[in-house]
């Protein structure tokens, strides 16, 4: 639980609503929030679909974790209580970069169901709500073991790395995602194309 220690501070409204920003950018702001295991293809899905906005003349931004975890959330580890407060961080960015009318992706392992359900909230609560879309990225853990792009699995397997997500630390899969892509069966193309048919269906991409 995150102690509070912010007292005193009065909410400032600003002059311009989040109706505003969208309409300006011809889009609606949410956050696809892309889980699964390490290697299991979020930030690759996830940078693919940017691009296929970027191109499509949309605003879209990808979080990824290694990349915050670089600056950030530098002073983060893996313990179940770090990675909480790196979700609960992120969460409070993306609600940030979905209300200034950005799709937004973010692209961390995010293993522990609570703190996604806390960031679920965090969006719920917004007034307006803001989308906030579950995306599982379930690829089999021998598949993503086989993958190992940054040698890490290997490194947990050799005890040089500890509480590694799928090797001696826990992933919990999302009960009720709003999507599941099977990367070990899709085509990467088909996953971005069905995240994008998606966003389409859900208006946030309108003519
Ligand atoms: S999270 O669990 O807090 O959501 P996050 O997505 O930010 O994790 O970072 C995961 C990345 O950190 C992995 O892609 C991997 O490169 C690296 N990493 C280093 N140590 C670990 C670990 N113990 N468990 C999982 N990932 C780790």
């Amino acid at each position: 639980m995150t102690e509070i220690k912010a007292t005193n501070v009065v909410w400032h409204h600003g002059h311009v609503e989040r109706g505003g920003r969208e309409k300006l950018l011809g889009q609606k702001g949410c956050t696809i929030w892309l889980t699964g295991l390490p290697s299991s293809g979020k930030s690759t899905v996830g940078f693919s679909l940017e691009h296929l906005l970027v191109q499509q003349g949309r605003m879209a931004y990808v979080l990824d974790g290694d990349n915050i975890r670089h600056g950030l959330n530098k002073n983060l580890g893996f313990s179940a209580e770090d990675r909480a407060e790196n979700i609960r961080r992120i969460g409070e960015v993306a609600k940030l970069f979905a209300d200034a009318g950005i799709i937004t992706i973010t692209s961390f392992v995010s293993p522990y169901r609570a703190d996604r359900d806390l960031v679920r909230k965090l969006h719920e609560e917004a007034k307006p709500a803001l989308p906030f879309i579950e995306v599982y990225i379930d690829t089999p853990v021998n598949v993503c073991e086989e993958r190992d792009p940054k040698g890490l699995y290997k490194k947990a397997r050799a005890g040089e790395i500890k509480n590694f997500t799928g090797v001696d630390d826990p992933y919990e899969a999302p009960l009720k995602p709003e999507l599941v892509l099977k990367t070990a069966e899709k085509s990467l193309e088909d996953c971005v194309a069905e995240l994008a048919s998606y966003l389409q269906k859900q208006g946030f991409l309108p003519a």
